[in-house]
């Protein structure tokens, strides 16, 4: 019998998985430079957490969540996205009680049943972050000034930055009317799902991923046009916030998301390296959720970095470090095997990495294997060896070679072949 992974999820493996730690350590780093801390949710929360923040008629809530009954007959569902949980964590533990601005990040995966292509996964990473309790613009420009920073240290070039305002729940009602009316004369032609959204929720419409929806709506009414005076003049400070920090931006008035918690800012970072599903990271303002999920009134924004995208796009700008052993103990004879084991450990409290030759293969065939590890050095001790109580060492990269004491052997290596330079 032969098992394969479920269609739409995939390993991550050496030497790909140096890339996924590099990424993650990255962002630790710069996040807590903005003031960041670091929380782990679960992955299973009760499915209503979803349906009510992500919205009933979003295609990830209709169509695409992994949703079912536990032992005890709950509706579960594994985690579509990270805000929700971070919400209900914040409302759950009164974290809004400690001082504001609170900030967090959190990484891992999440789950949609969407149709797997490049790009597009069942099971999916993202690193997130969101930041709760301040509702100026300024934070808006920051969180992207962060996304920005972070992205060029791990040397992602040609990045296209699309932002727009959506608004808050004083500008959506008029903007709903004009998309109402503007569809009126187009209903029947809409998808099947567009047609039920078009009751109760018009501006689903404007995400639709159907060609015929996509076509219908060109010359839609926009959203920007319909922002109130304090949308309108958020926007503005975020806008000019932006140019302040140097962090070039396209207005992009047809940005619409695909979850109904957001207010007034939404953006997406793309790149057109990544073929269809372009979008890298994406993210806005959700100034009502907190509230919506039994809080106090608490303005939010966030976003999210799709790993499986970002990683694509580092592997094809620059290719993998991948690290390799210190230092290979060639063996010869079985005393050498225990020997060597024992300087292995001793080695490795040097903080060096140590491998040993255990297989009584041929001397010849042990340092073949030390090259294709591409160890720094290869050791060698036989029967010889330790009755002189000398190892032999040689320099794998450029051939130098020579014995050491074995007495003092961690001294040695630290002084003469791992020296602060060589390190
Ligand atoms: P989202 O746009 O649904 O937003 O996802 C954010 C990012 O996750 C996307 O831009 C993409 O890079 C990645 N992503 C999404 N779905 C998939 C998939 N099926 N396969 C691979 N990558 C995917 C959110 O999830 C919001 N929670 C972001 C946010 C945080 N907004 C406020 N705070």
């Amino acid at each position: 019998m032969k098992y394969s992974a479920l269609k739409g999820v995939h390993d991550i493996l050496p030497p790909d998985i140096y890339l996924w730690q590099k990424v993650e350590s990255l962002a630790q780093e710069v996040f807590s430079l903005y003031g960041f801390q670091e929380i782990r949710l679960p992955i299973i929360e009760s499915t209503d957490i979803f349906t009510r923040s992500i919205g009933e008629t979003t295609d990830i809530v209709e169509k695409e969540m992994y949703t079912f009954p536990d032992r005890a007959g709950r509706s579960i569902t594994l985690r579509p996205e990270g805000t929700a949980s971070v919400v209900r964590a914040y409302v759950e533990n009164h974290l809004y009680n400690l001082p504001s601005p609170q900030k967090f990040f959190y990484s891992g995966p999440m789950f949609r049943y969407e149709r797997p292509q490049k790009g597009r996964f069942r099971q999916f990473y993202q690193i997130g972050i969101e930041a709760f309790g301040l509702a100026a613009p300024e934070l808006d420009a920051e969180i992207l000034s962060m996304l920005k920073v972070f992205l060029e240290r791990l040397g992602v070039r040609g990045l296209n930055f699309k932002i727009n305002s959506i608004g808050c729940e004083d500008c959506r009602p008029p903007f709903r009317m004009a998309l109402v009316d503007f569809f009126s004369d187009k209903l029947n032609d809409l998808c099947p799902d567009c047609q039920r959204r078009y009751g109760y929720n018009p501006l689903r419409i404007l995400d639709c991923k159907v060609e015929r929806c996509i076509e219908l709506r060109k010359g839609a009414p926009r959203v920007t046009d319909f922002l109130c005076e304090e949308c309108r003049s958020h926007f503005a400070s975020v806008l000019s916030s932006l140019r302040i920090l140097d962090i070039p931006h396209e207005a992009s008035p047809t940005l619409i998301r695909g979850l109904d918690y957001y207010t007034r800012t939404t953006f997406e970072v793309e790149s057109e390296q990544l073929g269809s599903q372009k979008a890298v990271a994406a993210g806005g303002r959700y100034d009502r959720l907190v509230e919506e999920f039994g809080g106090p009134k608490t303005p939010a924004i966030g976003f999210a970095i799709g790993m499986e995208r970002l990683t694509t796009l580092l592997k094809e700008s620059g290719g993998i470090l991948t690290p390799s052993p210190d230092i290979f103990i060639a063996t010869i004879g079985k005393g050498a095997i225990t020997e060597g084991a024992l300087i292995a450990e001793r080695l490795r409290a040097k903080d060096l990495w140590t491998e040993v030759g255990y297989d009584g293969s041929s001397l010849k065939s042990q340092l073949r294997k030390a090259d294709r590890l591409a160890s720094r050095f290869a050791f060698i001790i036989g029967d010889d060896e330790i009755s002189t109580g000398k190892i032999k060492w040689k320099n794998l990269r450029d051939g130098s070679h020579g014995e050491a004491d074995m007495s003092g052997l961690e001294d040695f290596v630290s002084s003469h072949l791992f020296d602060a330079k060589t390190r």
